[in-house]
C-alpha cells in the first residue's frame, strides 16, 4: 500500500524498516504502528464510515481505504505547514492518494482547527456515528484530550477508535491520556503497543 503513495522521507524509512523486520523475523515479528493497526481493523471491521483527525499526507486514510474502498471518509486537518519537516499541502494531495488505492466512497474534508471544526460538524450532523475513528491531530495533552472527548460519543458500538503516538518521546503524556480516557473506561476493550516505535493504541466499543 505504501509503495502506491507519493513517497516522503518518513514513508521511505518505514517501508525499509518493515522490509528489514520481515526479512529478519518473518511471521514471528512482533510490531505494530498506526498503519498495521488500521490495516487489520479495516480488514476485520469492514467500516462503512471512518473519521480521522490528523490526515497529513493521507497515509492513514489510504490504509483504511485500501481495505474498505467504498467507505465514506470524514477528514479533519488544519494542514500545519511543513509538519514533521515535510510538505503538508492538504486536500488535493490526499484526494489523489485516495484515487491510487481505488477509493470510491464519499470524501468529506473539514479544514481548520479540530477544536472548533469538530464541534460545529457534530452540531450540524447530530445523527452521524462512525465504524472507525482515528485521533492523530493535536498532540498536546489538552488538545488530544479534547479531540478524544469530542469523538468518543460518536463511535458506534462494535466500532474501533485508534490513538497514535502513545510512546512518542516528545509526547510522553499521550499514554496517560489514552489510559485515562479509554483503557480505564469499561465501555471499551483495548489493546496498546507502547514498547516499540512511537506506539499506538486501539479500542473496541462494547456498549
Ligand atoms: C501526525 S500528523 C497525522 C499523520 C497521519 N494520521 C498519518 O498516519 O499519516 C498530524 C496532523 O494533524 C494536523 N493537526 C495538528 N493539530 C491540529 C488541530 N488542532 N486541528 C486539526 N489538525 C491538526 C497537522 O496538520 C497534521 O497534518
Amino acid at each position: 500500500m505504501l509503495r502506491k503513495l507519493e513517497p516522503d522521507d518518513y514513508s521511505e524509512y518505514l517501508s525499509a524498516y518493515y522490509a528489514e523486520g520481515i526479512r529478519r523475523f518473518g511471521a514471528n515479528w512482533r510490531y505494530a504502528d498506526i498503519v498495521t493497526v488500521l490495516l487489520a481493523l479495516a480488514v476485520d471491521l469492514k467500516p462503512k464510515s471512518y473519521l480521522e483527525i490528523g490526515v497529513r499526507r493521507g497515509r492513514s486514510v489510504c490504509t483504511v481505504a485500501s481495505k474498505a474502498p467504498t467507505c465514506d471518509i470524514y477528514m479533519f486537518d488544519m494542514w500545519v505547514a511543513n509538519y514533521a519537516g515535510m510538505e503538508n499541502p492538504g486536500e488535493s494531495l490526499v484526494s489523489s492518494e485516495l484515487d491510487k488505492v481505488s477509493h470510491t466512497g464519499k470524501r468529506i474534508f473539514t479544514n481548520g482547527n479540530s477544536h472548533s471544526t469538530l464541534k460545529t460538524f457534530f452540531r450540524q450532523n447530530s445523527d452521524l456515528a462512525f465504524d472507525m475513528i482515528t485521533v492523530d491531530g493535536d498532540h498536546t495533552r489538552n488538545g488530544a484530550i479534547e479531540d478524544l472527548c469530542d469523538v468518543l460519543p460518536r463511535l458506534k458500538i462494535g466500532g474501533a477508535v485508534v490513538f497514535d503516538d502513545i510512546c512518542h518521546p516528545k509526547h510522553r503524556y499521550l499514554e496517560d491520556v489514552w489510559k485515562e480516557l479509554v483503557v480505564n473506561d469499561n465501555r471499551f476493550t483495548s489493546w496498546s503497543c507502547a514498547d516499540i516505535g512511537y506506539g499506538v493504541g486501539f479500542a473496541l466499543r462494547k456498549w
